[in-house]
């Protein structure tokens, strides 16, 4: 597919231009600095993409970025949410812009884009309850509002994912292309993450739940470039042309990720 990657200079972004490439994908690279993206990647990486300066949260130019090139998806993982709830974050103010420009650009061409974007672990639920975790545990609480903007658009707006994952440790700080990694598959899941470890300590009043999240919650990191393989591999899935969403299962979900190698502990 035809991918517009915006945030390529950040930590998910690099390893996304290189998986993207790895899995036969073109990436046009929207960023707002090209030489800042030129100094993080290989030459004969940067030299595999075509690149569109621009910023974020400007809903018109990501839209023109899409249609010229003829991208048929887009990968966001432009801007950082917030740990504390008070923290500033320009997340939700790209989020919407980009997500504005996505859905105008799919009615212009008269078919939805595919369409990843990065959450956080607090979007999932806890096991059994339509709560999400960040109830329990309230950081990144960025990702519950992008969430919720997605969820509120119209069938057939954008064939939407959300990466749902918890923090993401590099692998290597070398990019190269086809990538490597000693790292298993991730195990993913929708709306509920993947191997839960329940505990009778959930049904302690008030503070239960809060701490099975927390003794939960390192089971959950996984690595970038883990992350970034996984979003390349569902966009092989196809361009939605048969039927909604192509082979994706991921379609309209938020997903929640795993550390295959984790599986055993
Ligand atoms: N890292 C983690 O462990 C982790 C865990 C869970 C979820 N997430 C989520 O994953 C996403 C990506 O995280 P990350 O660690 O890759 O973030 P990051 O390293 O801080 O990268 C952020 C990217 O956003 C770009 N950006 C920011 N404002 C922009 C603007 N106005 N216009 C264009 N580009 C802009 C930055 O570009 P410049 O280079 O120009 O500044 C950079 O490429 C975020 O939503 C984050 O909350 C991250």
């Amino acid at each position: 597919m035809k991918v517009l990657l915006i945030g390529a200079t950040g930590n998910v972004g690099l390893r996304l231009v290189a998986s993207l490439l790895t899995h036969n994908h073109s990436v046009v690279a929207y960023v707002r600095s090209s030489s800042k993206l030129s100094s993080l990647l290989p030459p004969s990486v940067y030299g595999q993409i075509a690149v569109v300066e621009g910023d974020a949260t400007d809903s018109a130019a990501i839209k023109k970025a899409i249609l010229e090139a003829g991208c048929d998806a887009v990968v966001n993982s432009a801007g950082r949410a917030a740990l504390a709830p008070w923290g500033e974050s320009d997340s939700q103010v790209i989020f919407k812009a980009v997500v504005d420009a996505v859905r105008d650009a799919g009615g212009e061409r008269g078919k939805p884009l595919r369409a990843w974007f990065l959450g956080g672990m607090g979007v999932m639920y806890y096991p059994g309850t339509e709560v999400m975790l960040s109830r329990y545990i309230p950081i990144y609480l960025a990702h519950n509002k992008n969430h919720a903007l997605l969820k509120s658009l119209p069938p057939n707006a954008i064939t939407w994912s959300m990466l749902c994952p918890s923090h993401m440790t590099p692998e290597s700080t070398t990019i190269s292309v086809p990538t490597k990694s000693s790292r298993s598959q991730l195990i993913a899941n929708a709306t509920n993450l993947p191997l839960w470890k329940g505990s009778w300590i959930e049904y302690i009043p008030l503070i239960g739940k809060m701490i099975v999240t927390g003794m939960n919650a390192p089971r959950y990191m996984t690595t970038l470039e883990q992350n970034a393989d996984f979003i390349a591999s569902d966009l092989e899935s196809g361009d939605g042309e048969s039927r909604w969403c192509g082979e994706s299962r991921w379609c309209g979900m938020a997903v929640g990720v795993i550390d295959g190698g984790a599986k055993a502990k």
